[in-house]
């Protein structure tokens, strides 16, 4: 049976999104760029990362107190070994109804099928152009679309379930858009836009690089006719539309230009064991020692709650362009978006 654990807000604990690993195979601008995660960069031992194990047991508890989503991610979540048997494990809890993961693309054609057979029901794949020139330079390690393409393709083929998402930013990629809209429609993809957003400090983000959703609306609104799609639950976090021609949705992720704090039923757990209760709150409850310093189920399970209960964040609703500079956050690397 499952608790219901409220927070300050008196948003419910839905979901968790679960990051297995800080590294990545792409320094993409926005998140790792390359010159501040470069060579020399420290990441997690591996004595620091959660074992699959460990992470099974939170996953359970989790889902006892309210959890029916998982999202798995990173850095890359693929660079962990073996994450077909992670999935295996997650998919076994009972109570549980999605599980996704959320990757670059660039390694799924050697797992996807494995992947699928474990339990995984969908991935959202990154990707934020279609010129391979662009694509090099955003993902700062020269590789082309070709790559993330063939994971799409090996995702499709096994039977997954498959998102676009396109970070969007102004100067960069916005001539992406369309392009972008296209493909996607074509190949009957969902595409999210997702406006720019302020995680971690290192990224160099200023409001004025952010494209907003109304802007690129009305882009898409030159080209194509489409009408709105209501919400498949509560909280979700892309607001839908269907072309009208086509059986295929196209949202938008606006935690800049309309926040979606108030139905935020989001925890996080980083690939070291810290609870976050927010993308943006970059003070980590820590779990992992606490676990491991032989915490019973019991106990874990009231830590957690008592997290979940002390929740009062609502970054993106009190965001302004000064803010991201005051408040103490976490890298998108640690905890996945
Ligand atoms: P599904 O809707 O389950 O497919 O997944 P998702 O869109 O929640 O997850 P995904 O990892 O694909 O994230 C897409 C974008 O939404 C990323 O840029 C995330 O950082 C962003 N995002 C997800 N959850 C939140 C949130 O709670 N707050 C903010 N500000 N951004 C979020
Ligand atoms: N702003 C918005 N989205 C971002 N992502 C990474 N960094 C940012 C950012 N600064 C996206 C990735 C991936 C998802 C997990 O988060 O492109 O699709
Ligand atoms: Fe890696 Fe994804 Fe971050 Fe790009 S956005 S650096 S692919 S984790
Ligand atoms: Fe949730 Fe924080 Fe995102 Fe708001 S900014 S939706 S509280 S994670």
């Amino acid at each position: 049976e499952k608790t219901i654990i409220k927070d300050k807000l008196n948003r419910p604990l839905r979901d968790l999104r679960i990051s297995v690993i800080d590294r990545c195979n792409f320094r993409c601008q926005y998140c790792m760029p390359a010159d501040q995660f470069g060579p020399d960069f420290e990441f997690l031992p591996r004595s620091a990362l959660l074992t699959y194990e460990e992470i099974e047991r939170l996953g359970k508890i989790f889902v006892s107190l309210g959890v029916e989503k998982i999202r798995l991610t990173g850095g890359e979540p693929l660079m962990r070994k073996d994450m077909p048997i992670l999935v295996k494990k997650l998919s076994a809890i009972e109570g549980l109804s999605d599980i996704g993961l959320t990757t670059n693309g660039v390694l799924l054609p050697k797992v996807a099928s494995e992947l699928k057979a474990a339990g995984l029901k969908r991935v959202n794949v990154s990707l934020d152009t279609l010129n391979d020139e662009l694509f090099g330079q955003i993902n700062g390690r020269g590789v082309g679309t070709g790559p993330v393409l063939e994971g799409i393709e090996a995702a499709k083929q096994a039977g997954l379930g498959v998102k676009i998402n396109m970070v969007v930013k102004k100067g960069l990629n916005d001539t992406e858009i369309i392009p972008m809209a296209e493909y996607c429609k074509k190949q009957g993809l969902e595409l999210r836009y997702i406006e720019f957003m302020d995680v971690g400090a290192t990224n160099g983000w200023k409001m004025d690089d952010v494209v907003t959703k109304k802007q690129i609306y009305h882009l898409l609104k030159e080209h194509f006719e489409m009408e709105p799609v209501d919400p498949a639950y509560y909280g979700e976090v892309a607001k839908l539309y269907r072309y009208k021609d086509a059986d295929v949705n196209v949202g938008f992720i606006t935690s800049v230009s309309e926040s979606f704090c108030s139905s935020c039923t989001r925890s996080r757990l980083s690939a070291n064991g810290q609870i976050f209760t927010c993308l943006f709150n970059g003070n980590g409850h820590d779990i992992r020692n606490f676990m491991r310093n032989g915490a019973t189920d019991e106990q874990i399970a009231e830590r957690i709650t008592a997290i979940w209960n002390g929740r009062d964040d609502r970054y993106s609703d009190e965001r302004t362009a000064e803010t991201h500079k005051t408040r103490k956050k976490i890298e998108m690397s640690y905890i996945g978006g």
